[in-house]
């Protein structure tokens, strides 16, 4: 791309991913963070996104249903790249069609195991300590019109045998999400023509 890319993240929870991609991207300076979506009044990441000092959108559900409102609240703040950091809704057609290899979302676990509908954030955590695995990670996908489905970008791994609880779990997690994900964003958008 001849310009700086600006970046637009989704994000329905805590928003500490979101806050720590926009300070990655304060510090490189390869691309900026130009919008937050929301789709929960209550959710943490709109303080993160005031004391920030990035531009925040929070959406109800009769406007995200109507995707042309979406369309053109990212067309006119001339969003390339969109990261969903902990959202919980479907990505609607119309945006998966408008950004084709440009939406990329983090998963808390080792895709395709524990993914889907209903598999967020704590729920995973737990699930994965049920099933007794002795690993989890996280994994980096492009986004399409299914719940965790698209194709894999990265993934990391960690042992769960250490683990002591699904807090814990999720605390190890969070630390690789924190590691990791910056860089994966950085390079994907660095492959943009
Ligand atoms: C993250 O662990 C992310 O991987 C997960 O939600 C958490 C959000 O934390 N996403 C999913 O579970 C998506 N299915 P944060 O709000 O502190 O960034």
């Amino acid at each position: 791309m001849n310009r700086m890319p600006q970046i637009a993240i989704f994000a329905s929870g805590s928003g500490s991913n979101a806050e720590n991609i926009v300070q990655h991207f304060k510090k490189t300076r390869t691309a900026k963070v130009a919008l937050i979506i929301c789709n929960n009044p209550k959710a943490g990441v709109i303080e993160r996104a005031h004391r920030l000092r990035i531009p925040l959108v929070t959406i109800s559900r009769r406007a995200y249903e109507n995707s042309d409102l979406l369309l053109h609240t990212l067309k006119t703040e001339e969003i390339d790249f969109i990261v969903l950091a902990g959202f919980l809704w479907k990505i609607p057609a119309a945006v998966c069609e408008a950004y084709p290899q440009r939406m990329i979302n983090i998963h808390p676990a080792l895709l395709p195991k524990f993914g889907g509908k209903g598999m967020y954030g704590m729920n995973v955590h737990r699930a994965v300590l049920e099933a007794k695995e002795e690993e989890s990670g996280i994994t980096v996908h492009w986004v399409n019109e299914h719940y965790d489905e698209g194709d894999i970008i990265f993934q990391k791994s960690i042992s769960t045998v250490n683990c002591t609880s699904a807090e814990d779990l999720a605390q190890k997690i969070h630390g690789l999400e924190y590691e990791f994900f910056p860089g994966v964003i950085e390079e994907q958008l660095s492959l943009i023509p």
